[in-house]
C-alpha cells in the first residue's frame, strides 16, 4: 500500500498517539576508510570484526521489513567509506532497486575513478549520490581530509558521474556535493556554489556544518576545538547572498537555526572535549525519533547515532517494527535533547530548502525501476534529509 504521510499528518499522528512509520533507515556497512580527515576518526578503525557484522541475508530481510513498514521509505548507506566494500555496497543498492526503496549515500569519491564505475553508480547505485567536499579550495580540502590529492579525486568523481548520467539518463539519479562548513570554508561560499553548480554541473550543494569529530572519544578533539569558530551573522549573510544569486529557495527557519547553532558553539566551553563538551544548542532542532532508524554494522538499531540512548539488537524479521513501536521511552528522552548533532541533515527537523520541506510534506512511493534500468526516465521523489 502506498504510504502518504505528509509532515502535518505526521505531527498530528504523533500528537494523537498514532505512530507513523520510519522514513529513513541508515545502514552502516563498514568503518574503514582510505582518507584521514581531521574531523573524523573512522579511518583509525578497521573491519577486522566483519564476521560479526549483519550478514547479507539479514540485511536483505531488514530492508524487506522496512519496505513492509513504509513503501516510500529511504535507505541511507553509511560508513566509513562505504565504497571500500563494493560487494556489500552494490548488494544494498540493488536490493533497494528491487524493493523500490529510494537509496542515498555519501562517499568521498576516491573509488569512482573510471567511466565504468561511474556508469555502474548511475545504473545500479544510489538514487542520490553525494560526494563530500570540505572546501572549493583544493589546499583546504586536502588539509582537512589529511591526504594530498583527495580534492582532485573528489572533483574528478563528480565530473565522471555527471558525464555518466548524460550517457545513462533513464534513472535520473541526483548528484550532490556534501559541503563542510567550518572556519576555513565558510567565507568561500560563493566560490563553493559556483564550482558545484556551474563548473561541475552537480544538482545541489548541501551545506553540512562542522560538529564534533565523528567517532571521537573523550581523549581530545583538536580539529573541532580549532575549527568550530564561524561568525553566525557573516555566515547567514553569505548564505542569503548565495540564495539570491543561485536561486536556492532556502527555508528561513533553517537559516535561523544555522545561526543559532554557531552562536551556541561560540558561547560553548571545553570544545576540545568534542562530543563530551557540555555545550548544547539553545533550541531543540532534531526530530530523528519521529523518522529514523540507525542500524550499525552489528545490527544494533537506534533512533539516532548517539549511544546515549538505548538500542535494540535486530535478530529476526519483525524486530525492526518491534523496536520502532516499543521505543516511546527513548522518544520521550530525545524530545528534550539538544546535543550538537541536531544540526546534521540526518536528524534535524527543518530542511534547508522550501522545495524539500514541501516534498517531504507529500511523500509518495518511488516509481518502479529495475536494476538494469529498463524503465523510461523516472523522477524519484527521493529528496533526502
Ligand atoms: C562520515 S562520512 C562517511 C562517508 C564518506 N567517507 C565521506 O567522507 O563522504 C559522511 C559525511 O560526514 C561528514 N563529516 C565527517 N565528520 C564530520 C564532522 N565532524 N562534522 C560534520 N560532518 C562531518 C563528511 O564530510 C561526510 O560528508
Ligand atoms: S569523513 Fe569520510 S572520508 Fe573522512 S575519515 Fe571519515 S569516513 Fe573517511
Amino acid at each position: 500500500m502506498l504510504s502518504l504521510w505528509g509532515a502535518a499528518q505526521r505531527a498530528t499522528a504523533m500528537q494523537g498517539g498514532t505512530l507513523p512509520p520510519p522514513r529513513f533507515v541508515f545502514l552502516e556497512i563498514n568503518r574503514s576508510c582510505n582518507l584521514k580527515c581531521g574531523h573524523c576518526f573512522y579511518w583509525t578503525e578497521n573491519d577486522d570484526d566483519r564476521p560479526d557484522y549483519l550478514s547479507g541475508p539479514r540485511i536483505q530481510e531488514v530492508l524487506s521489513e522496512f519496505r513492509d513498514m513504509n513503501p516510500a521509505g529511504k535507505v541511507v548507506i553509511c560508513g566509513g567509506e562505504p565504497m571500500l566494500d563494493l560487494e556489500t555496497y552494490f548488494r544494498v543498492t540493488r536490493q533497494c532497486l528491487l524493493l523500490e526503496l529510494c537509496c542515498l549515500s555519501v562517499v568521498n569519491g576516491t573509488r569512482i575513478r573510471s567511466e565504468e564505475m561511474a556508469d555502474r553508480m548511475i545504473l545500479e547505485g544510489p538514487d542520490e549520490i553525494s560526494i563530500s567536499l570540505d572546501s572549493p579550495d583544493p589546499a583546504v580540502h586536502d588539509r582537512a581530509r589529511g591526504v594530498p590529492g583527495s580534492f582532485a579525486k573528489a572533483v574528478a568523481a563528480l565530473r565522471l558521474l555527471v558525464a555518466a548520467r548524460r550517457r545513462q539518463p533513464r534513472r535520473q539519479n541526483r548528484i550532490f556535493v556534501m559541503g563542510l562548513i567550518f572556519d576555513e570554508s565558510y567565507r568561500d561560499l560563493d566560490r563553493f556554489y559556483d564550482l558545484v553548480l556551474n563548473d561541475i554541473g552537480a544538482d545541489k550543494l548541501k551545506l553540512n556544518f562542522l560538529q564534533p569529530s565523528f567517532g571521537g572519544s573523550d581523549g581530545g578533539d583538536a580539529f573541532f576545538a580549532a575549527h568550530h569558530r564561524v561568525d553566525p551573522e557573516e555566515l547567514t549573510r553569505l548564505i542569503m547572498a548565495c540564495a539570491a544569486k543561485y536561486g536556492l529557495g532556502l527555508n528561513p527557519v533553517w537559516l535561523q537555526q544555522v545561526g543559532m547553532y554557531f552562536r551556541s558553539l561560540n558561547a560553548g566551553r571545553q570544545m576540545q572535549r568534542g562530543w563530551w563538551s557540555p555545550v548544547r544548542t539553545r533550541e531543540h532542532i532534531c526530530n530523528t525519533y519521529e523518522r529514523n532508524i540507525m542500524i550499525d554494522r552489528y545490527g544494533m538499531a537506534r533512533l539516532c547515532f548517539s549511544h546515549a540512548f538505548r538500542g535494540m539488537q535486530l535478530k529476526h524479521y519483525g524486530d525492526l517494527r518491534r523496536f520502532w513501536e516499543t521505543s516511546e521511552d527513548v522518544r520521550a528522552r530525545m524530545r528534550g535533547c539538544n546535543r550538537l548533532c541536531g544540526i546534521s541533515h540526518s536528524v534535524r527537523r527543518e530542511s534547508s530548502t522550501r522545495a524539500a520541506t514541501e516534498a517531504s510534506a507529500g511523500e509518495v512511493s518511488p516509481g518502479p525501476v529495475s536494476p538494469q534500468g529498463t524503465t523510461s526516465a523516472i523522477v524519484r521523489p527521493c529528496e533526502s534529509m
